[in-house]
């Protein structure tokens, strides 16, 4: 291995490739969050090992009982590119310790117990296939490790788990040709990079694919932040990860769980918040004990995806920021050079449309997928669109799209502030 870098020294490598390597990634928005591991044939969540206290010896049976069908990622891929989304990130390892690969550094994987098959190869062929970019997930944390708690207090057990640790990353990133994302997760008990040697880790992770993405979840920034569970803006390059029930990330052997389900219409909410806010969506699925896409989750993905065909324009490529509010109550926004994209949640009636905020001279207004030109009427910080269908004119989900294009770049000025009431000036 090269010599290794300073701390400074290397976030000013890392920095420096950022743009080259993150294209692709900042113009994607949404992926697919695969949570598959033993816990799956629990079925009521990735944490009942710890939240159980499930003693090691019983957890580890279940090494034997996993038996996915041979290619069942396939469905999860065809599933994700159905849905518009353009990378996958599974996880290889979750907390509960066990890899889901064929690996030599451990005989608790799926290599060696249950399918003994490769299912991290089985994941990346269908990735591949589909055309999606390939992403890992890998818990730091370990509870079947005897180790991964040691480290913590114990030197001895710490080498030996970054050892450990160092040689299960080296084989996810030789293994299987070119890898897009390594989304490292949980950095418990030691909650610092040095704990983990994340530098020299991550080092030798950029010298074995150097175009790799890497989040920010083993304690050093790297390339993007990752709010969970909420979506919410970050200054930097940042991905919301969401389960699509908000219960759990493993598979829910349960009838109630669909009930929690996200439909379309909350996905292309959560869509258009990460949109808007220069993110992307990491939207969850835990396939069943046998490999297969949870029920619930099929028909609000390929929703989602009927509906992307016709508004893809609004939400991938190269988005600006507007701010997160929005000109009209009936919906949100998203915005690309001289266009702002309105997604209705509720169409507006009387066939008009008023948007508050916009100053910027207005060239035209169309309902995306229709094809339909609107009359634009305009004075500083209002204007309304008018010719407007009496329903919604979008047949997948609901959620019609009108473009608004601009003489150039518009600027928006949220009107709730209210001067804009008084002609513009201050209230005092
Ligand atoms: C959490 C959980 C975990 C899940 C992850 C996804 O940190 O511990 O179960 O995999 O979030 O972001």
């Amino acid at each position: 291995m090269a010599n290794l870098l300073s701390l400074s020294e290397y976030e000013e490598a890392v920095a420096a490739t950022r743009d080259r390597r993150m294209a692709w990634w900042r113009e994607a928005r949404f992926g697919m969050f695969v949570h598959f591991g033993l816990y799956a044939l629990i079925g009521r969540h990735e944490w009942a090992m710890a939240l159980e206290n499930i003693p090691i010896e019983e957890y580890e049976k279940l090494a034997d009982r996993f038996a996915p069908e041979p290619g069942a990622p396939r469905a999860w891929a065809k599933l994700a590119k159905a849905a518009g989304m353009k990378y996958m990130v599974m996880t290889t390892k979750h907390h509960e310790g066990f890899c889901l690969w064929d690996s030599e550094a451990t005989d608790y994987c799926a290599g060696k117990r249950g399918p003994k098959r490769d299912i991290v190869a089985e994941y990346v062929e269908a990735c591949r296939a589909e055309g999606l970019k390939v992403g890992f997930y890998y818990s730091l944390m370990d509870w079947h490790h005897p180790d991964g708690w040691r480290c913590a207090f114990d030197p001895e057990a710490r080498k030996r788990f970054t050892d450990y640790t160092k040689a299960l990353v080296r084989e996810l990133m030789t293994k299987y040709g070119v890898v897009d994302v390594l989304w490292y997760d949980v950095s418990r008990p030691m909650e610092h990079w040095e704990g983990w040697d994340s530098l020299a880790m991550n080092q030798m992770v950029r010298e074995l694919q150097p175009d790799i993405i890497i989040n920010n979840r083993s304690k050093l920034p790297e390339d993007f932040g990752t709010p969970e569970e909420h979506i919410t803006a970050q200054e930097h390059d940042w991905e919301a990860c969401m389960t699509f029930n908000g219960l759990s990330w493993g598979y829910v052997n349960s009838e109630q769980a669909a009930a929690y389900s996200y439909n379309a219409q909350r996905i292309l909410k959560m869509l258009n918040t990460v949109s808007n806010g220069g993110g992307n969506l990491l939207l969850n699925i835990g396939p069943t004990p046998s490999g297969g896409v949870p029920p619930e989750a099929v028909e609000p993905l390929e929703t989602v995806g009927r509906w992307i065909q016709n508004h893809g324009e609004a939400l991938y490529g190269k988005l600006s920021r507007l701010g997160r509010w929005s000109p009209s109550g009936c919906g949100g926004i998203t915005a690309k050079e001289n266009t702002v994209y309105f997604w209705s949640w509720i169409w507006p009636s009387e066939g008009k449309l008023g948007l508050g905020g916009f100053k910027t001279p207005i060239v035209s207004a169309r309902i995306l997928g229709a094809g339909k030109e609107l009359e634009v009427e305009q004075r500083p910080y209002r204007a309304v669109l008018k010719g407007l269908p009496e329903r919604c004119p979008d047949e997948t989900a609901g959620v019609g799209v009108i473009a608004v294009e601009f003489e150039a770049a518009p600027e928006f000025t949220w009107c709730a502030g209210y001067p804009q009431l008084h002609g513009g000036r201050s209230m005092s």
